[in-house]
């Protein structure tokens, strides 16, 4: 202690990796704990980040991203949502994760509060933390056919010292998708009550209901809006070691942005900007397949576990995760613990995404659908076992 900031000498691993820690890499067990597929990134994508290499793209660039992925992203973001970006307001991360700090960077400092509607993703909530600020859980109410956000319940969480919401859609753990009168609805909270907004769509491609791209706070808010649409190359084309994201901010803020970027690592690495903008470009094939995957294996995890006696599962309508609650379950870890010696099966404890959450596991449903179902027959063995 002494030198070392209190909220860092306290951090602790999340319950994902508690679990997972230990047991990376065995070959008996079969991982569903972390957001990724088992799909190696497509080769065109690869081979445009390797000819990026092969044409000495080693250097510095822009700190905000290279012209070449900025110009890129205001193509696809404007032919997908419709809108005109304007091209201050876009800038590259070092991931999706990095576009969180940042944002929170932005909005927080000691002793604010965020509002993070859950159940979320955990990280989210370290990043608030590292910035001083404490977080105010609003769980979306499980309506038994889907999540809903209840505006009543973020309403009623703020207080004085309330500076920013946090909101995933798609969203993991869930699955829920905001609707765009959920969205507007919670826009106009945020609006009247002077506070900013963290929208994180890193799933946005990774939908079921037939809505692709998911609606996405870039077709409601005003281009000065302090409203921080977070997204990344992530989840749509299995990118997940690429370290690639981007962020749509305030018109305003193109230069502190760029200030930012240096600061927290000079910019995205060059040449895998070069695979971005390729999956950008020619990505969409890839995108409607690894869907129809996961489309797939969450019928495969509706059938297997939803249909359990001791759970329950409302349908996820988007990115790649079921979050279950099973009957009589007061230690999420200690199952995950037990799914991992005796089912040799990998899955993340649901008291890590917040309140009221120690009754639920996450099972991510991305990975190739037979061992998907080998994994999900194992866990059913011991839910019977429950
Ligand atoms: C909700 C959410 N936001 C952000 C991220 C981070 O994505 P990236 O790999 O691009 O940093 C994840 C990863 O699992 C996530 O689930």
């Amino acid at each position: 202690m002494g030198a070392i900031r209190e909220v860092i000498e306290r951090l602790e691993l999340s319950g994902i990796s508690k679990v997972a820690m230990g047991a990376l890499g065995d070959p008996e067990v079969i991982p569903l704990w972390f957001g990724e597929s088992d799909i190696v990134t497509p080769a065109f994508i690869r081979d445009a980040a390797k000819a990026a290499i092969d044409r000495g793209e080693t250097f510095y660039s822009y700190s905000r991203g290279t012209v070449a992925l900025r110009d890129g992203l205001k193509v696809y973001l404007d032919r997908l949502y419709g809108v005109d970006v304007h091209p201050d307001r876009i800038s590259v991360a070092g991931s999706t994760m990095l576009s969180v700090v940042v944002a929170c960077e932005c909005l927080l400092t000691e002793g604010d509060e965020i509002v993070l509607i859950g159940p979320y993703w955990p990280n989210v909530r370290v990043a608030a933390q590292l910035m001083g600020a404490s977080h105010v859980d609003v769980r979306l109410r499980d309506g038994g056919e889907r999540w809903e956000l209840d505006l009543h319940d973020v309403e009623a969480a703020i207080t004085p010292r309330t500076k920013a919401v946090y909101v995933n859609t798609p969203s993991n753990p869930t699955g829920w998708i905001m609707r765009e009168d959920e969205g507007k609805a919670l826009l106009d909270l945020c609006r009247r009550h002077g506070l900013g907004l963290i929208a994180d769509e890193v799933y946005h491609r990774n939908v079921f209901t037939g809505r692709d791209p998911a609606p996405s706070f870039l077709e409601m808010a005003a281009e000065d809006e302090p409203v921080f649409v977070l997204n990344g190359f992530s989840k749509a084309w299995a990118m997940t070691g690429w370290r690639l994201g981007w962020m749509v901010t305030p018109k305003h803020l193109a230069e502190p942005m760029a200030v930012l970027a240096e600061c927290n690592n000079t910019g995205a690495t060059v040449f895998a900007q070069s695979g971005g903008l390729t999956a950008l470009q020619q990505g969409e094939d890839f995108v409607a397949s690894f869907v129809a995957r996961t489309r797939a294996n969450r019928d495969i995890v509706m059938e297997l576990i939803g249909s359990h006696p001791k759970v329950h599962l409302s349908e996820p309508e988007g990115a790649f995760y079921a979050f279950p609650k099973i009957d009589g379950l007061t230690d999420s870890l200690a199952f995950c613990r037990r799914a991992l010696h005796e089912a040799k099966v990998g899955i993340a404890a649901g008291y890590t995404f917040g309140a009221e959450n120690e009754g639920h596991i996450r099972i991510c449903f991305a990975i190739e659908g037979e061992r998907l179902r080998t994994a999900l027959l194992r866990l059913r063995g011991l839910l019977d076992k429950l």
